[in-house]
């Protein structure tokens, strides 16, 4: 099994999409194995989008992420990094085809709504980021024969 690091970026939050956006990946069949609400301090903003340093708009991309709480999850499946992107739906929302979460509730680049890790090696790194061993609630969910062969 994979893991990948969701967050509901802060515009999803306000908008009150946490919901929505949390079912559209559990109703696919990714399982929500750690989640938590928080304010992202400066560090954490630029720790997590150190890639992007440099690029033109990433110090509006650090103002939007650190300007209210976002909700952050891990999420659990076959190739979840994958899917979950899939589900996600490209970066500009304009192109993101209608079905995925940027493309049903998203206007323009700068207000897209939510993060996925976009590799899974990106994941790991991102994930141990975010969070640690002991957000990680013990479980064993049945019916998994339901989703994967
Ligand atoms: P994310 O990392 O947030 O999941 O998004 P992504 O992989 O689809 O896109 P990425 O290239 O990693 O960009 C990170 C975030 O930066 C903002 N962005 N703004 N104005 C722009 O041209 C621009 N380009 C990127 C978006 O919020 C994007 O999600
Ligand atoms: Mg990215």
């Amino acid at each position: 099994m994979e893991r990948t690091l969701i967050i509901v970026k802060p515009d999803g939050v306000q908008r009150g999409l946490t919901g929505e956006i949390i079912s559209r990946f559990e109703r696919r069949g990714l399982k929500v194995v750690a989640l938590k609400m928080l304010q992202v301090d400066r560090g954490l903003a630029e720790e997590h989008y150190a890639v992007h340093k440099g690029r033109p708009f990433y110090d509006g991309l650090i103002e939007y992420i650190v300007s209210a709480p976002v909700v952050v999850m891990a999420l659990e499946g076959k190739n979840a990094v994958k899917a979950a992107r899939q589900t996600i739906g490209a970066t500009n929302p304009l192109e993101a085809a209608p079905g995925t979460i940027r493309g049903d509730y998203g206007m323009e680049i700068g207000r897209n709504l939510i993060h996925g890790s976009d590799s899974v090696e990106n994941g790991e790194t991102e994930l141990a980021l975010w969070f640690s061993a002991a957000d990680y609630a013990p479980q064993e969910r049945p019916g998994s024969e339901w989703i994967y062969e």
